[in-house]
This record gives C-alpha cells, structure tokens and sequence, in this order.
C-alpha cells in the first residue's frame, strides 16, 4: 500500500479494516493489549449508543487468512484477554476514506535536538543542523510519535552527537525509524531486523526513502548474531527481560558501547534494570514519558564483557546492503498514539489511531 501526497490517490490494493464492537470501558485496556501490538489500530465511539468500536487498518484487501485474518485473530485474543468474546468483521475501505483519515494523524514533528520528522505528503524547509526523517504515514510507529521511539531517538541523537564513529544494530526495526535515524545521524555502519518480515520489507521501503543504507534481515532476538557499538531495542518488558542475555552480547565490548532499552512501561523498568545490571550494565540515564520509561545503559566497568553472539557477527564484517529493495507493506501501532488519537476523536465523536505501540 502506498499513500502519496495532497490530491494524489492510492494506487494499489485497497485497505480492509477488520474492527469489533467493545465495550467504552475497556477500549484502552484493548488497545494496550501485547496481541495487537505493531497493528494500526484506531477507535470509534459512539456516544449514544455507548459503544465503541475497535479498528485494525490492513494494507491488503480481506480474507479468512492473510493480514485480515491475523488481525481478526490478534483483537479475539487480546479480547479474551480481557474476558471479552469480540466478534471481528473484516471490510474494504475505500482507498481515499484511508489517506484522508489517516493524514489528520501526522504532521511533521521535532523529535530530539536535530531529529525531525515528515510526513511524505508534506513539506519542510529544515533548519540548519536537523536531520529529516521521512516517512510513510501507514506504520504509526514509524511516525516516530510513540513515547519509547521517542525517547530512543532522543538518545540516538545524544549519543551521535558524543561520538558518531559507532556502529548501530536496530533490534525490532518496526518501520526501521531508529535505524534510519542512526544512519542519518552518521553511525556506520547501521542494521536492523525484526522478526515480522512486513515490519522489514517497511524498513527497507522507509531506509530507501531516506536515503540511508543499512542492512536489514529478518530476524528475531533469539538467532540475532550482528553486534555493534550502539544497540537500540524497543521491544516489550517481558521481550528484553527474556532475551537480555543475547541484547547484552549484542553490544560491542569497549567504550563506545551503549545500550538503549524501550517499550518498558514505568512499573516494569525496575525489572528490566536488573535483568541488565545481571548482564553487567549499568543504567546510564532514563526517559519517562507518560507511562513508558526508557533507559541508556553501558557496560558496567566493573564487570567482564559479556561472551560474543557468535563469531562473525559484527556489522562491518557481515556488510552493509544499499538501502532499497523494496516490498510490501505493513503496519505497526503504538498504544500511546492510539490513546491520544483517540481522544482527539472522541472530541469529533470517533477516536484515532496507532499500535506496539504504533
Ligand atoms: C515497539 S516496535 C518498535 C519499532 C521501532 N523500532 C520503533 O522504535 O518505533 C517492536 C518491534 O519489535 C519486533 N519484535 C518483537 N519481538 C521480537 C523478537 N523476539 N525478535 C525480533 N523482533 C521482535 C516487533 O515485530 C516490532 O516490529
């Protein structure tokens, strides 16, 4: 799918959006839910009938399998999550009804002391010394206006600003905004994967808009053997916690090494801290931004570096791929979006969008 500018109309497949009715008072918990994690989300109210009706936007047309079919999945699941037996229904948008909702979503947007970010369909004049991240308005996390990508750009920037000679590893790539943001920053060489081979053909698609080269795989944390200076994983609390051995032998041992650990909500970060201070880092600084806290870690000098992933598996021997290659398409969501989306729609009597946040 793809969503050009101003007056221009989507050109390939329509949208589906597969939504379910669900009570008002438990659509945040919903929205919250691990099961639609990385999914466009939005949601509708309905003020007089008191009902609320729960969307996941789909890049490809409907289906019992496929996209469609998943989505139904993941909302029945995060549903029974929370003891509710939601009925999906999957149908076609047409394709203006997507690009004109969806672009009330996002503006561009300073991210950090240099990052910016644009939509496509929008126009920016950068200042002097910002860097402009475009891209595609269809994953929300890719926006860049989740608190947890937030709060890692804030940390890329800083950490490129001390000292871009570093090699940077996007762990859970999404959209690939974080690595995209470290390869404009100036880290090289840059790369990242993600387990969701969508979420990495996105990557590729957002890396080549940008003009940024790095090397993408599909790949989840458990068979990830690339190391590099800096590390960045926003994935959740339970994900880093269970995999902190393997983040933590990501990192490059010496003194250019750096952690950044996201998608933590505040009541989890304690936990996570631990599991990383076992691994022998140690909390350099923290971010809390609502509800999700963020944290820059670094190698405790107190403890020996952690064994390597495998031979082999830095970024500069493995190479670094022109970005581009593009295919498919995807979404992915942020809760936080999807909550201030939202409340900006229940104001016009609906609610709004994104997803793992999106
Ligand atoms: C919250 S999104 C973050 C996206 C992007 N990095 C950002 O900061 O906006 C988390 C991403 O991690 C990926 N992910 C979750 N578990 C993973 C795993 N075990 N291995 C690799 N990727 C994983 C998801 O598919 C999703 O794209």
């Amino acid at each position: 799918m793809r969503v050009q500018g101003p007056g221009s109309r989507v050109q390939a497949n329509p949208l589906a959006v597969v939504s379910a009715e669900v009570p008002p008072a438990s659509v945040d918990a919903l929205l919250e839910a691990p099961a639609l994690c990385g999914l466009a989300c939005a949601a509708w109210e309905d003020r007089e009938r008191h009902t609320c009706r729960v969307q996941v936007f789909l890049a490809r047309g409907p289906g019992t399998s496929g996209p469609s079919g998943a989505a139904a999945a993941a909302l029945r699941a995060a549903g029974r999550q929370l003891g509710l037996r939601l009925r999906p229904e999957t149908r076609v948008l047409p394709a203006q009804d997507w690009s004109e909702s969806w672009k009330r979503f996002f503006r561009v947007e300073r991210i950090s002391a240099r990052l910016v970010v644009r939509p496509s369909w929008e126009k920016y004049a950068p200042r002097r010394g910002e860097v402009v991240l475009v891209l595609d308005p269809g994953m929300s996390f890719g926006t860049g206006r989740h608190a947890t990508t937030r709060a890692c750009l804030v940390f890329l920037d800083r950490l490129a600003r001390e000292n871009p000679r570093r090699s940077a590893l996007d762990m859970g790539c999404g959209s690939g905004i974080l690595a995209i943001a470290a390869a404009r920053l100036g880290f090289a060489p840059v790369a990242g994967f993600d387990n969701d081979p969508e979420a990495v053909a996105i990557a590729r698609r957002n890396a080549r808009r940008n003009r940024a080269a790095i090397a993408w795989q599909v790949c989840g944390l458990e068979r990830n053997r690339r190391r590099a200076d800096v590390v960045v994983a926003n994935i959740l609390a339970p994900v880093l916690i269970e995999h902190a051995a393997r983040v933590a032998a990501a990192v490059q041992p010496g003194p250019a090494g750096a952690l950044i650990l996201s998608g933590i909500l505040d009541t989890q970060y304690a936990a996570v801290r631990r599991a990383y201070e076992t691994q022998g880092y140690e909390e350099v600084e923290s971010l809390l931004r609502g509800e999700w806290r963020s944290g820059l870690f670094q190698a405790s000098p107190r403890t020996p570096a952690p064994a390597p992933p495998a031979p082999g598996g830095e970024i500069g021997r493995v190479g670094v791929a022109a970005a581009g290659k593009a295919h498919g398409a995807g979404a992915a969501g942020d809760a936080r979006e999807r909550r201030g989306a939202r409340r900006r729609w229940r104001r016009r009597h609906n609610k709004g969008a994104a997803g793992a946040f999106l």
